[in-house]
């Protein structure tokens, strides 16, 4: 059993809305062990950089942390005074963003910026933030690394520009790194050795990772633990064999229909009729209910819990347990 390092615990962030306020993440518990990996996945405002930004304490100022906990590594973070969240936040716990050119100052040089992350935390010399920066670009597999560090970031590919995020968010040696979409913006080969750069650097580093993205198929070749987002909530929760095994929210089974095809192609099957609904206007009972090819009388009367169908393998979905897997189903004569 790898030693825990997050634990959240009913986490609900919320932001202003007509009547009141609309829950962006409504009760969120997830744990991920030291130099693990979490995937994060769900569709476009299911609530999963809010609950980024949430740990991280980085949301906009309209949003309010209304209920739950965050343990890091044993510290309640949302209780932590600002200046200790500061001094924690890119030493400790550091994220990188899915369009790197809006997160480097094009102002700056690559090799300042770097520096700059490194001296935020860990003040030095000037030569030796510049030997550790040079280092680090290195690190991030960047060829010619000490003529890199002079260039502005508009030199470089959006890869090289990732890269540079990449060595500023791992300069200080993080425990914790969240990637937020980090690969979106970059053509599909790029993609493919960004995820690798960042598999190499977590066995050689030993932080551990929570990956957010639509891709499933990203998810099945990074992560160790899986959660499944919708409208502000966890609706599956399994180890990565397990959801991709054993799948069981149909929400999820809508997700893995919408898998870029195998042969090539990138377009989706259009399996989940309809659109997530916004955190004000929250249908009653299973928030997938307008959705749910499945859904019964049942699912719109009360809230759905998520609760555990197997070892470490829960979901939040009345019909399951279902017995036969997708694959099995899609095997029967
Ligand atoms: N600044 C904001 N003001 C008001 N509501 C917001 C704000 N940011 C997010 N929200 C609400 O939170 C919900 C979740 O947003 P979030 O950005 O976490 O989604 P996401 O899962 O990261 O989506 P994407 O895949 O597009 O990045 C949104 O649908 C919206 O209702
Ligand atoms: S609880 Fe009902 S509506 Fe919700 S996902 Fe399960 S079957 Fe569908
Ligand atoms: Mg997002």
């Amino acid at each position: 059993m790898t030693a825990e390092l997050l634990h959240i615990e009913g986490l609900r962030t919320t932001f202003p809305a007509a009547g009141g306020e609309a829950a962006a993440v409504d009760g969120v518990s997830l744990r991920l062990g030291r130099g693990r990996t979490l995937g994060i996945v769900g569709e476009s405002g299911s609530g999963k950089s809010v609950l980024s930004l949430s740990l991280m304490r980085l949301l906009p100022p309209a949003a309010r942390i209304r209920a739950g906990t965050i343990r890091f590594d044993g510290t309640d973070l949302r209780s932590l005074p600002e200046a200790r969240m500061r001094a924690l936040r890119g030493k400790r716990i550091a994220m990188i963003f899915q369009e790197p050119m809006t997160s480097l100052n094009p102002a700056y040089t690559v090799g300042d910026q770097i520096m700059e992350a490194i001296a935020a935390h860990e003040p030095a010399p000037r030569a030796e933030l510049e030997a550790r920066a040079i280092a680090a670009l290195g690190r991030v597999r960047i060829p010619d690394a000490a003529r890199r560090f002079h260039d502005y970031p508009h030199l470089l590919s959006g890869g090289q520009r990732q890269r540079v995020m990449i060595a500023m968010a791992l300069a200080c040696a993080p425990d914790l790194l969240i990637a937020d979409e980090p690969t979106t913006a970059l053509d599909v080969t790029v993609q493919a050795e960004i995820l690798d750069l960042l598999r190499m650097l977590q066995a050689e580093t030993g932080m551990a990772l929570i990956l957010i993205t639509h891709d499933l198929g990203v998810v099945a070749e990074m992560a160790d633990e899986v959660a499944v987002m919708y409208a502000g909530r966890v609706v599956e929760q399994a180890p990565v064999a397990a959801l991709f095994g054993d799948p069981q929210h149909p929400y999820t089974l809508g997700l893995l229909g919408s898998l870029p095809r195998l042969d090539g192609h990138t377009e989706r099957l259009p399996t989940i009729e309809g659109t997530m609904p916004q955190a004000d206007a929250l249908p009653p009972g299973c928030r997938f209910h307008p959705r749910c090819v499945f859904a019964a009388p049942a699912c719109m009367q009360a809230d759905v819990a998520l609760r555990a169908i197997g070892a470490e393998h829960q979901v939040a979905c009345l019909r399951a347990p279902v017995e036969a897997s997708v694959s099995e189903v899609a095997a029967a004569p």
